[in-house]
């Protein structure tokens, strides 16, 4: 990295001042980074809450330009990996770096689909649960309670423990996901079939029964495959740093996946999707539009536009207009006329050309439309987060491996502290 240096001036009270010069770094793309490593050997902390200023890592995986609309997986922008691309295609990208050959891909996804089943005493596991549990509350256990079943590829010292761990995980997570849904809806689970591709597999392990062959549309499979895509990846976002930072103390990376999904179920985050169709539904009608553009507005009104917004991108989330156009193909392919539909757009409209949302640069992000398609593609809402964790465990598992595999530390954090100085203790007379 070309090295460049910030200095630092610290003016203290008795007319002293401290400077330290702190190297700076260039990255390939995006902002410098200053190093404030050394800054606790004198005496100082940085102090970035939310981690808005805040460079946690140095990674070659994905890089987005919030200004701009930029998203680029290795280099490959999203818009062009949507259309010529597909999920698992995009997972070897994201994994290896590079765009696998005809031969690398064949390999790739014949070896993600003879990883699809899960142990059979998974099974067992659902049934603790009460057929209305959340299924992104079932992902959190079932996904953590992977690493009781695969010890053999654990240690994650080793490339090829944690090669054989990415594939397990990207491989089940769809299995989990839909018997997820079946156990909610008292349907017995449906085994992953090899000769279906992945995303025509989850529809078919979702939607399929025992009773007769699963008929899947490739329209559906498609728009589903795009949907995971979309979802693959996205830089040090609040899961993915979840991710890292337990990865970091030398967890499994089962356990740490769990971490990422339990981080992903927030509606600030992941849960948005799910938050966003409620939101649409609660709106009924675009006539009631203005009423929730000013709730949003309304700083004694803790309502937020969900699918709204987002730390990095203050222009357009380039994953956002994907979907939009997705939402309006899908949606006319398969003849369903969705109000959401109409009330998300107008809605988009209205807030787009009001001051509030312009000067505070919010605009939809990847949660407002995808609820839409999902809904179309008849995934229940409270499976929305669970698509959205699918489809990101790609991103999660290529920057796990991209820390574990390079040199790393236990994530510690510090605090800017402001509680009792020391003080003695008190008898409880004495209170
Ligand atoms: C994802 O990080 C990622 O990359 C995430 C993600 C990924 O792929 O991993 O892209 C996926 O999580 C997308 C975001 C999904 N969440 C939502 O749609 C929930 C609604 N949006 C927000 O709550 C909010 O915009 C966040 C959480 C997304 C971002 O929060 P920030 O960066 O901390 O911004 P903020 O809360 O400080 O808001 C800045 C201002 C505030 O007003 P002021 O205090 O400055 O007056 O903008 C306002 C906020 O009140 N604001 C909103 C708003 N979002 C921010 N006002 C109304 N509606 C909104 N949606």
């Amino acid at each position: 990295m070309a090295e460049k240096t910030a200095t630092l001036s610290i003016h203290q009270g008795d007319n002293t001042s401290l400077e330290i010069d702190l190297p700076v770094y260039q990255g390939s793309l995006g902002p410098d980074v200053v190093d404030v490593g050394k800054l606790t050997a004198q005496g100082h902390f940085t102090f970035d809450p939310g981690f808005t200023s805040t460079a946690s890592c140095e990674s070659q995986i994905t890089y987005i330009d919030g200004e701009k609309g930029v998203l680029l997986h290795r280099g490959y922008p999203i818009e062009q990996l949507a259309e010529h691309s597909d999920y698992l295609e995009t997972c070897y990208l994201l994994l290896n770096g590079e765009l696998p050959s005809a031969e690398q891909k064949e390999a790739f996804v014949d070896m993600v689909t003879n990883h699809t089943m899960v142990h059979e005493q998974i099974r067992t596991f659902f049934n603790g649960f009460r057929r209305d549990a959340h299924p992104m509350a079932i992902m959190c256990g079932v996904v953590g309670a992977l690493s009781a079943f695969y010890h053999d590829s654990t240690d994650i010292s080793d490339p090829h423990h944690r090669e054989v761990a990415a594939f397990r995980l990207i491989a089940k997570m769809p299995t989990i996901a839909a018997m997820s849904y079946k156990f909610s809806i008292g349907q017995p689970f449906m085994y992953p079939r090899n000769d279906l591709d992945y995303s025509a597999n989850f529809l078919h392990m979702m939607f399929g029964n025992p009773c007769e062959p699963s008929v899947i549309s490739p329209t559906i499979a498609r728009a589903m495959d795009r949907i995971f895509l979309l979802h693959a990846d996205h830089e040090q976002n609040a899961s993915t740093s979840t991710v890292r930072l337990a990865g970091s103390s030398q967890a499994n990376p089962f356990a740490c996946i769990a971490a990422g999904i339990a981080a992903l179920w927030g509606p600030s985050h992941g849960g948005a999707n799910e938050a966003v169709v409620k939101m649409l539904d609660e709106i009924g009608d675009v006539s009631r539009i203005d009423e929730f553009v000013a709730r949003a507005k309304d700083k004694n009104d803790p309502f937020r536009l969900m699918g709204f917004g987002h730390r990095v991108y203050k222009n357009f989330d380039p994953r956002a207009k994907v979907m939009k156009q997705a939402a309006d193909e899908v949606l006319a392919e398969l003849g369903i006329q969705d109000e959401n539909l109409e009330i998300a757009k107008r809605l988009e409209e209205i807030a787009l050309s009001d001051e509030y949302f312009i000067e505070k640069k919010l605009y939809p992000n990847v949660d407002f439309y995808s609820g839409i398609i999902l809904k179309a593609l008849g995934i229940p809402t409270s499976m929305f987060t669970v698509i959205f964790a699918v489809g990101r465990t790609v991103g999660w598992v290529a920057h796990w491996n991209e820390m574990i595999s390079g040199s790393y530390r236990i994530g510690r954090p510090r605090q800017l502290y402001t509680g009792y100085q020391s003080r003695d203790y008190l008898s409880v007379e004495q209170r």
